[in-house]
C-alpha cells in the first residue's frame, strides 16, 4: 500500500522530501484501533463502501496535498483543513513546503478515471498511511471532503499515542448522487432571515451534500430583494411581515455574497418571485400591478390566493422584465423561479397567457424557468421545470409535455408541516411529518418516469417561524432525510439502519448550535436541547 502512495505522490510532484517521509512514517506507525467503515454513520449514505478494518491516524503530522494546476482544488483542500481546525483544532498546512514534520497525507487528487461519471462523483482510498480522494472536478473533490469530515470522529484517541489521534476507519468508498438537484427551499417572505442566517444553513446543507438553495423572495407579505430600477418593491414591500415585525430585505450586495457563500460550498441559488398570485407586496409599492384597480394595502396574515397582477397590461410585463434581468445578473446558476402556485383569483386564460409571457422573459435572460406544479397548465415548453407539490394531474402534465419534474410532496417534504399534534411550530394542513415519515418514501412511486425526474427538494415555508432557532428545529433533522432521498440509491436506504446513523449526528449538531427536533424516534446520541427549550407557549 505505501509503495502506491509513494508512486502516486511522486506523479504529481517532484517532493522526494514526501516520499522520505513516507518511509519514515513506517517507522513511526501508531497503532490503531480496528475501525469499520462500514459501521460509520455517514449520511448521505455513500453508493458503496468497502472496508479493510484499520485506520488512518488524523493528526498533527498530517498534510494535505493537491495539484495546484486543478482549478479549484487547491480551495477545496484549504475547505477541508479549515473544517478538521475547527473540529479538532489541529493545524494541517495544505500544500506546505515543510515536509520534514509530516508522516501521514490526504491527498485531493483530479484525476479523469472514465469510473468518476458525473461531475460529483468521487472515490476514497483510506489506508494508514495515506488518504487519495479522487474526482473529476473540484464539486466532486467537494463533495469527498463532507465524507471525509463525517469519518473524523469527534473525540481523539489520546490512550493509543503520545499526541491526539483521530482513527478515520479504513476502506474504500465510491461514491455519485442518484439526482443532480438536491435542495431546499427557504421561505424568506413571511418572514425575514438575515445574510447571516442563510450562511448558517448553507453551511449545514453542504455537509449533507445538499446542492440547492432555493429562495422564496416575494410573496403577499413581503419583498426581500433589492431592484434598483423599482425602490419601491423593498422601501414599502419590504417592511413588514406576517405577524406584523419589522421585515427587512436583501441588498444586491447581500444577495451576491449569499450567491458567493453559496457557490464557494458548490451551492446553487435559485431565486423565485412568485406571481401572478402571491404579489400583494409587489402590489402595495406599485398599484398599477394589481389588476382589481384597488390600492391594496400591507398584509401581516396568513391567508393565501387573494392577490394578482393584471396579465394583461404591458406595464406589468415591462416591470416583470427589469425584474427578472436585476435578478438574473446576479445569479450564475442557470434558474429562475417564477411561482405560479395558488393564483385563485388570476382567470384560467389569463393565468396560461401570464405564464406564457413569463417564460418568454425568462429564457430571455439566459435561464430555465421553474414554478410550482400547477405551471403545466400553460403552453410552455419541456426546458421549463415543474415543481410537484399538490397536484397529481398536475404532475400528470407535466410529463406529457416532457418536463422535468423537481419531487417536493407536501405530505412528505414540506419541512413546515409539524412533526407530530403536540408541535407548537409549523402547520398541518398537508399532513403531521414525523421523522420516519419524511425519511420513508421514494420519489420513483409517485408514477413519475425516473428520466422525468431532476430531483428532491423541500421546502420550508416560514409563517410560523421567525428566527434561526425556530427554522433550525423545523428543518432538522427532517433535511438530513432528504439529503439521503436525493442522493442515495433505493438500495441503500432504510430506516432502521439510517435512525442509527441519525442518532450519530447529534454532536455535529451539537458543535454547531444547531437546535434540531430531538424527536423520540430517535435515540440521540447526546441531545443539549430538550424539546420544550424551542416550543412557544
Ligand atoms: C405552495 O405550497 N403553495 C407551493
Amino acid at each position: 500500500m505505501i509503495r502506491t502512495v509513494i508512486i502516486r505522490i511522486t506523479f504529481f510532484f517532484t517532493l522526494g522530501l514526501i516520499a522520505i517521509s513516507c518511509q519514515e512514517e513506517q517507522k513511526k506507525r501508531i497503532p490503531m484501533p480496528s475501525t469499520d467503515l462500514s459501521k460509520a454513520s455517514l449520511i448521505p449514505k455513500p453508493l458503496k463502501m468497502v472496508p479493510t478494518n484499520s485506520a488512518f491516524a488524523l493528526d498533527q503530522f498530517t498534510a494535505i496535498y493537491t495539484p495546484k494546476s486543478a482549478t479549484g482544488f487547491e480551495e477545496v483542500a484549504h475547505f477541508l483543513a479549515d473544517k478538521l481546525k475547527a473540529k479538532t483544532a489541529l493545524d494541517i498546512p495544505v500544500n506546505g513546503q515543510n515536509s520534514n514534520t509530516i508522516e501521514r497525507i490526504i491527498y485531493i487528487n483530479q484525476s479523469d478515471s472514465l469510473e468518476l461519471d458525473g461531475a460529483e462523483a468521487y472515490q476514497l482510498y483510506i489506508n494508514q498511511d495515506s488518504i487519495i480522494l479522487n474526482a473529476n472536478t473540484a464539486e466532486g473533490a467537494f463533495r469527498g471532503i463532507q465524507t471525509l469530515r463525517q469519518l473524523v470522529p469527534h473525540e481523539s484517541n489520546d490512550t493509543l499515542a503520545a499526541q491526539k489521534i483521530w482513527p478515520v476507519p479504513s476502506g474504500k468508498i465510491i461514491d455519485n448522487p442518484n439526482f443532480s438537484y438536491r435542495g431546499s427551499m427557504l421561505d424568506v417572505a413571511r418572514h425575514f432571515f438575515s445574510v447571516e442566517d442563510v450562511k448558517k444553513y448553507i453551511d449545514l446543507l453542504s455537509y449533507y451534500k445538499i446542492n440547492i438553495l432555493h429562495l422564496h423572495l416575494s410573496d403577499d407579505q413581503g419583498w426581500r430583494i433589492e431592484i434598483k430600477s423599482w425602490p419601491r418593491l423593498t422601501e414599502i414591500g419590504g417592511s413588514t411581515e406576517v405577524g406584523g415585525e419589522s421585515g427587512g430585505y436583501y441588498t444586491q450586495e447581500d444577495y451576491k455574497e449569499i450567491v458567493r457563500y453559496a457557490a464557494e460550498r458548490y451551492m446553487t441559488i435559485i431565486p423565485e418571485i412568485d406571481m401572478p398570485g402571491h404579489t400583494n407586496a409587489a402590489s402595495v409599492s406599485y398599484p398599477f400591478l394589481n389588476g382589481n384597480g384597488k390600492t391594496p394595502k400591507l398584509y401581516e396574515g396568513m391567508r393565501v390566493g387573494f392577490s394578482t397582477f393584471d396579465t394583461r397590461k404591458d406595464t406589468v410585463y415591462a416591470f416583470i422584465d427589469d425584474v427578472v434581468r436585476e435578478i438574473s445578473e446576479m445569479t450564475p446558476g442557470p434558474y429562475f423561479h417564477m411561482g405560479g402556485d395558488e393564483s385563485h383569483v388570476t382567470k384560467k386564460n389569463d393565468y396560461i397567457y401570464f405564464v406564457n409571457k413569463v417564460e418568454k422573459i425568462v429564457q430571455k435572460y439566459g435561464k430555465r424557468m421553474i414554478g410550482w406544479d400547477e405551471i403545466a397548465n400553460a403552453d410552455i415548453d419541456s426546458t421549463s421545470i415543474s415543481q410537484w407539490w399538490a397536484s397529481e394531474e398536475n404532475a400528470r402534465k407535466a410529463v406529457e409535455k416532457n418536463m422535468k419534474v423537481i419531487l417536493s410532496p407536501a405530505k412528505k417534504a414540506y419541512l413546515d408541516m409539524q412533526y407530530d399534534s403536540l408541535s407548537k411550530l409549523g402547520l398541518h394542513w398537508a399532513a403531521y411529518i414525523p421523522v420516519d415519515t419524511a425519511y420513508q418514501w421514494t420519489p420513483e412511486e409517485y408514477g413519475i418516469p425516473m428520466e422525468n425526474i431532476l430531483g428532491v427538494e423541500a421546502p420550508l415555508w416560514s409563517e410560523t417561524i421567525s428566527n434561526i432557532d425556530e427554522l433550525e428545529y423545523l428543518a432538522f433533522p427532517r433535511i438530513i432525510g432528504y439529503s439521503e432521498l436525493s442522493w442515495s440509491t433505493s438500495e441503500n436506504r432504510d430506516w432502521d439502519n439510517y435512525k442509527i446513523r441519525l442518532a450519530e449526528q447529534a454532536p455535529f449538531l451539537d458543535r454547531m448550535n444547531v437546535k434540531y427536533y430531538p424527536s423520540p424516534l430517535i435515540d440521540w446520541k447526546q441531545s443539549r436541547f430538550s424539546y420544550k427549550t424551542i416550543e412557544k407557549d
